[in-house]
């Protein structure tokens, strides 16, 4: 049966190589993004959408919903005693409060949809302490509270998951990736010794939302390289 999924975060990285995913195995996607993705297919109903607006604005959604993706975040790396309060309330409002807001808009339409399901994002960064991550890691800690608690509160109708990446080659991550040395340093940090693509996370989120799933959730699962789970040295 066709299944119709609500990506939010679909113009770019990882919810945009999802999108494609879906499309291609023949998925209806509803895309919410600032900026248009450049996807063209016939399966694709793409609204802006800014999700740090008040849910009274959002576009209206079908009766009944398979699955949401929800992939806005930051990655805003500062030393502690250069993390303004503004910073922490941003990284917030997008990773945990836009995600809500998203939650709260389709949580009916997820109802009433047999077997439905949401995949959120956290970061290898709660699971693992990182030097400049206290803003990043306390707004994804959230995201994993609210992964669990919705997951109790939403079985049996519902699943709720979420990935934890680590560094992912997309735009998000450009900044840290800017040179060659830099992406090899980078893909070395990993015991896998590579960078994530953002198709590795896609073909995760995919198999979350997909009935395969049917009896997983609460999950948080690192898509990291082995980075938050091993030591390779010492
Ligand atoms: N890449 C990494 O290394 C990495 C590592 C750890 C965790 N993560 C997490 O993985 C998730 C996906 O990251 P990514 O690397 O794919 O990011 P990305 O390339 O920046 O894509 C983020 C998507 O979210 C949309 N978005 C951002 N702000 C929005 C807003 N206010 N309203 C509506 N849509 C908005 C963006 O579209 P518009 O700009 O068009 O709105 C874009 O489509 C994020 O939650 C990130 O924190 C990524």
């Amino acid at each position: 049966m066709t299944k119709t999924l609500l990506i939010v975060g679909h113009s770019s990285g990882i919810g945009r190589a999802a999108a494609e995913r879906a499309l291609n195995a023949g998925w209806n996607v509803i895309g919410w993004s600032r900026r248009p993705s450049g996807l063209i297919s016939s399966g694709l109903s793409e609204f802006l959408v800014d999700v740090l607006q008040d849910g009274s604005g959002f576009p209206e959604l079908p009766s009944a919903l398979d699955g949401v993706l929800y992939a806005p975040g930051s990655i805003n790396l500062k030393p502690f005693r250069g993390l303004k309060i503004s910073d922490f309330q941003g990284d917030f409002e997008l990773s945990a409060l836009g995600a809500v807001r998203v939650l709260q808009a389709s949580e009916k339409s997820l109802k009433a949809a047999p077997g439905s399901s949401v995949v959120l994002f956290s970061t290898v960064a709660v699971q693992t302490g990182m030097p400049f991550h206290a803003s990043v890691a306390m707004a994804k800690g959230a995201v994993e509270g609210l992964t669990r608690s919705l997951a109790a509160e939403w079985a049996p109708s519902v699943r709720v998951n979420a990935l934890a990446p680590s560094l992912t080659d997309t735009p998000l991550a450009a900044r840290l990736l800017g040179s060659d040395e830099r992406r090899q340093a980078g893909a070395d940090r990993h015991p896998l010794k590579s960078l994530g693509r953002p198709e590795d996370l896609a073909s995760t989120a995919l198999f979350l939302l997909s009935d395969e799933a049917r009896w997983i959730t609460g999950q948080v699962w690192g898509v990291d390289g082995g980075m938050g789970a091993l030591r390779t040295q010492g």
